[in-house]
C-alpha cells in the first residue's frame, strides 16, 4: 500500500477505489454549456477523486439520430477533443470509443432479456417522443437498455451526469437488480448517479434545458462570432433598464456559472435590484467571461487537433484498459446465465 494510502481513512479508500464512468453522445459538433457545467465538469474533478473513472463516447447510442458514417466518424473526434480540452486526462482516467468495445451489445441482449416493455414505456425521452407523434425505431425505445449496459458492463459505481440522464440510472440500477436476483449472482453493481446540485439543469437562450435539440445552445468551442450571437440572443423579459431585475432568468443563472465566487454573484444581484442595469450589459459582462473562461481549454484544443495520430492512440490504449474491466464482468454474467464457455 502506498504510504499516501496508508495515510487514508478506510471509508475515503473505498470512495477513491469506486468506479467512475460516463459518455456523451457524439450528436453535435461542439458540446455546448450544460454538457460542461452539467457533466463535463464533474469528469475531471471526478478522475482525480477516484482511482478508475471511464469516460467514452456514445456512437453506439448517436446511431438513432445520426445516419452518415462520416458525420459520425468526425462528431466522435470532436468530442474525444472537448474531452481532452475540458481537462481529462488519458493518464488518470480511460478514455475510449464505445464502439470499440462490442461487447457492450451482448450485455444489453442480456438485460434486453429481463427488461419489461412496461419499464421502457416510462422513459421520459421515448414519452416526449411518443407526445409528439414522431415515429420511434426500436433503437431509441431500448436506449435505456443499451445505457445501462454501457453503465453495468465496466462494475461502475458513480455515474455523473446532469439531471436529465437520472432516471436512465434508476433503471440500470434496477435491471442490474433483476439480473442479479433472476440468475441468483453478484455479477452487476447497482451504480448511483452523481448530479451537481447547482447545475443539475443549465438553461438554454430561450430559457428551457439547454440542449441540441432545442436549438438553444451556447458551445464551448463555436467561433467568437457565433457565441456572442447566441449570448446576444438570450431571452430576456421586458422590465426597461431602469427598474429592478428578476434575476430568476436565463442571462443571470448562465451568468452566474462564471461568477468568481459569492460575493461576485451577491454584487451582480445587488446591481440586478437596484435598477438600472441592462441587459445587454449582462449579456456582455458573460460573453467576456465565458470567452476568458473556455481560453485556455481552446488553446489545448486546438494542440491535439493538430495532432490525430495521438488521438488514435489515446483511444487505443483506452479501449486496452475497459476491455480489462469488461471481460471478468461479462464472464461472471455469462456463467450464471448458462451461456457459451468462459472465452480465456
Ligand atoms: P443534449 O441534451 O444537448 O443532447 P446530451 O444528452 O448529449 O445533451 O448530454 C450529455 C451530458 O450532458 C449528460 O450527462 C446530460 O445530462 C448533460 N446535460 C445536457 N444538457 C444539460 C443541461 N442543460 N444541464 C445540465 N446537464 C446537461
Ligand atoms: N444517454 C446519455 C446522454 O444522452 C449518454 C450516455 C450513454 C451515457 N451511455 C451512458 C451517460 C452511460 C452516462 C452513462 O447524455
Amino acid at each position: 500500500m502506498s504510504s499516501q494510502k496508508k495515510d487514508q481513512a478506510p471509508e475515503a479508500i473505498a470512495t477513491r477505489q469506486q468506479i467512475v464512468l460516463s459518455g456523451t453522445k457524439p450528436t453535435g459538433e461542439h458540446l455546448h454549456l450544460g454538457n460542461y457545467f452539467g457533466a463535463l465538469r464533474q469528469f475531471v474533478d471526478l478522475q482525480e477523486e477516484h482511482d478508475t473513472a471511464l469516460y467514452f463516447v456514445a456512437d453506439y447510442h448517436s446511431m438513432t439520430s445520426i445516419r452518415d458514417g462520416e458525420e459520425r466518424r468526425r462528431n466522435t473526434e470532436s468530442v474525444v477533443l472537448d474531452y481532452l480540452a475540458a481537462g481529462l486526462d488519458p493518464s488518470r482516467a480511460i478514455l475510449f470509443r464505445q464502439s470499440d468495445l462490442p461487447e457492450v451489445t451482448e450485455l444489453t441482449w442480456m438485460l434486453s432479456s429481463i427488461t419489461t416493455m412496461g419499464m421502457l414505456e416510462r422513459a421520459h425521452a421515448y414519452k416526449a417522443a411518443t407526445d409528439k407523434g414522431e415515429e420511434i425505431d426500436h433503437g431509441t425505445f431500448t436506449y435505456p437498455v443499451l445505457m445501462a449496459a454501457d453503465i453495468l458492463l465496466y462494475g461502475s459505481h458513480l455515474v455523473p451526469v446532469g439531471k436529465d440522464q437520472k432516471q436512465h440510472i434508476e433503471m440500470a440500477r434496477d435491471m442490474a437488480g433483476r439480473f442479479n436476483r433472476y440468475y441468483d449472482c453478484e455479477a452487476l453493481v447497482l451504480p448511483e448517479p452523481h448530479i451537481l446540485e447547482d447545475t443539475a439543469t443549465v438553461p438554454g437562450t430561450d430559457g428551457r434545458k439547454m440542449s441540441k435539440s432545442y436549438g438553444n445552445t451556447v458551445s464551448m468551442f463555436a467561433s467568437n462570432k457565433q457565441i456572442k450571437k447566441a449570448i446576444m440572443g438570450i431571452a430576456t423579459d421586458s422590465t426597461p433598464v431602469e427598474d429592478p431585475k428578476d434575476t430568476n432568468q436565463a442571462v443571470f443563472e448562465l451568468w452566474c456559472l462564471f461568477a468568481t465566487d459569492e460575493a461576485d454573484r451577491e454584487a451582480m444581484f445587488a446591481r440586478a435590484a437596484e435598477g438600472g442595469l441592462g441587459y445587454g450589459d449582462v449579456k456582455k459582462d458573460l460573453l467576456g467571461r465565458l470567452m476568458d473562461y473556455f481560453e485556455p481549454m481552446r488553446v489545448r484544443r486546438s494542440e491535439f487537433e493538430g495532432n490525430p495520430g495521438q488521438i488514435e492512440e489515446i483511444l487505443r490504449d483506452g479501449v486496452a484498459r475497459a476491455r480489462e474491466l469488461a471481460d471478468p464482468v461479462l464472464d461472471t454474467c455469462r456463467q450464471a446465465a448458462g451461456l457459451g464457455v468462459p472465452r480465456k
